[in-house]
C-alpha cells in the first residue's frame, strides 16, 4: 500500500479513510490487512476467498476417490500429488483469509454447517478413471481462467496466494490432458471412456464461472472493488476459445450442438448450460453434495484429537519455556 491510502493524523473520519480506500483501489494498489476497509469489502471477501478455499479442499474428494484404484505407479504418484496441491491451495487460502478476521475453525464450521459455498463442479461424481484426466484438463483449465486475473486481486493476501496457486493449477491442467492424450492413443473403450467423461463435464465446467452477468447481482460492486477483475460471461467465453482447440487435438467434442466459431466475434457462439440444475446444485440438491459434506464433517471430527495433542504440545512448550526463563 502507499501513504495515499494513510489517513492524515488528526482528520481519521470514516470519509477520510473511504476516501485512501477508494484512492489505493483506483491506483491498482494492494489493500493489505492493517489497512482500513468498509466492511462491505471485507465481508466480500471473506465470503469469496473462504468459498475458494473450501472448493479446493472439497476438490479433494472426487479425485481422491480414485487414489487406491490408479492405473499404474506413475499415476497414482501424480493423483496424489495433485491431490496434495489442492491441500495446500486450502491452506493458502484459509491463511488470507485468517487475516480478515475470522479464523480457520470458524471457517470449516460454517463449511460444515452449510453457511458458506464451495464449487458447483465438486458436486459431481467420478466415475471412471478418464474423470482424472477431464477433472484436471477441463475443471482445472476453467479454474486456471477464473484465477489467473485474481493474481491482481485488490486484496494483497489473496493476490499472492493466487500467484503460487496458478503455477500449480498449469501443472494440474497438463497433466490431465497429458493423461487422455494417452487414453486417446489406446483402444476404441478408452476413446470411449474419455469422450462419456468430457460429456458430462462440459456443461458443469461452463457453470464454474457463475450465472450469466445479468444474474450475478454481486458482480459490478466486486469489479468496483478490483476483487474481481473480469465478467462471469467474459471468463466463460475465454474458456471455451481455449478448450475448443485442445479438443481438437484430443480428438473430442463437446455436447453443444451451438457450439461453432464466429467470424465476425472472432470468437465461438455457444449454448447455456442448464441454470436451473445449477441453481439446484448450488442449493444443495447436486448429485453429491450430502456426500461431500459428510466426508469433510466426519474428516473433521475424526482429526479433533490431533488438534487436541497440538494445543496441548504447544501449551506444554510454553510453560517450559517460561520455566527456563524463571
Ligand atoms: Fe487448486
Ligand atoms: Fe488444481
Amino acid at each position: 500500500m502507499t501513504d495515499t491510502t494513510t489517513a492524515p493524523a488528526g482528520t481519521g473520519g470514516e470519509a477520510d479513510l473511504l476516501a485512501g480506500f477508494e484512492a489505493t483501489i483506483s491506483h491498482n494498489d494492494r489493500i493489505e490487512p492493517r489497512d482500513w476497509m468498509p466492511e462491505g469489502y471485507r465481508k466480500t471477501l471473506i465470503r469469496q476467498v473462504a468459498q475458494h478455499a473450501h472448493s479446493e479442499i472439497i476438490g479433494m474428494q472426487p479425485e481422491g476417490n480414485w487414489i487406491g484404484r490408479a492405473p499404474s505407479l506413475r499415476r497414482k504418484a501424480i493423483l496424489l500429488a495433485k491431490v496434495q496441491d489442492e491441500a495446500g491451495h486450502g491452506l493458502y487460502l484459509y491463511s488470507a483469509c485468517e487475516t480478515l478476521g475470522v479464523s480457520r475453525g470458524q471457517l470449516t464450521e460454517m463449511l460444515i454447517e452449510g453457511r458458506q459455498k464451495y464449487s458447483s463442479i465438486f458436486n459431481y461424481p467420478t466415475l471412471s478413471y478418464a474423470d482424472v484426466g477431464t477433472i484436471g484438463w477441463l475443471v482445472d483449465g476453467a479454474a486456471i481462467c477464473n484465477q489467473v486475473p485474481l493474481c491482481r486481486t485488490s486484496f494483497g493476501p489473496y493476490g499472492r496466494a493466487m500467484i503460487r496457486i496458478c503455477k500449480e493449477e498449469s501443472f494440474h491442467q497438463r497433466q490431465g490432458f497429458e493423461l487422455l492424450m494417452t487414453m486417446m492413443r489406446g483402444t476404441d473403450e478408452q476413446r470411449a471412456m474419455v469422450q462419456e467423461s468430457v460429456n458430462r463435464f462440459w456443461w458443469p465446467a461452463l457453470m464454474m464461472f457463475g450465472p450469466p452477468d445479468d444474474e450475478s447481482p454481486n458482480s459490478a460492486q466486486s469489479m468496483a472493488w478490483g476483487i474481481k477483475r473480469n465478467t462471469n460471461d467474459d471468463l466463460r467465453q475465454r474458456f471455451v476459445d481455449m478448450s475448443v482447440p485442445q479438443a481438437k487435438v484430443l480428438g473430442v467434442t463437446f455436447p453443444d450442438p451451438e457450439l461453432r466459431w464466429n467470424e465476425e466475434r472472432q470468437a465461438h457462439d455457444f449454448g447455456q448450460p442448464d441454470w436451473d440444475e445449477f441453481m439446484q446444485v448450488v442449493k444443495g440438491n447436486g448429485p453429491c453434495n450430502t456426500q461431500r459434506i459428510a466426508h469433510r464433517r466426519a474428516a473433521h471430527e475424526d482429526g479433533a484429537w490431533v488438534r487436541e495433542a497440538a494445543t496441548a504440545y504447544a501449551a506444554q512448550q510454553t510453560s517450559v519455556r517460561e520455566e527456563g526463563l524463571a
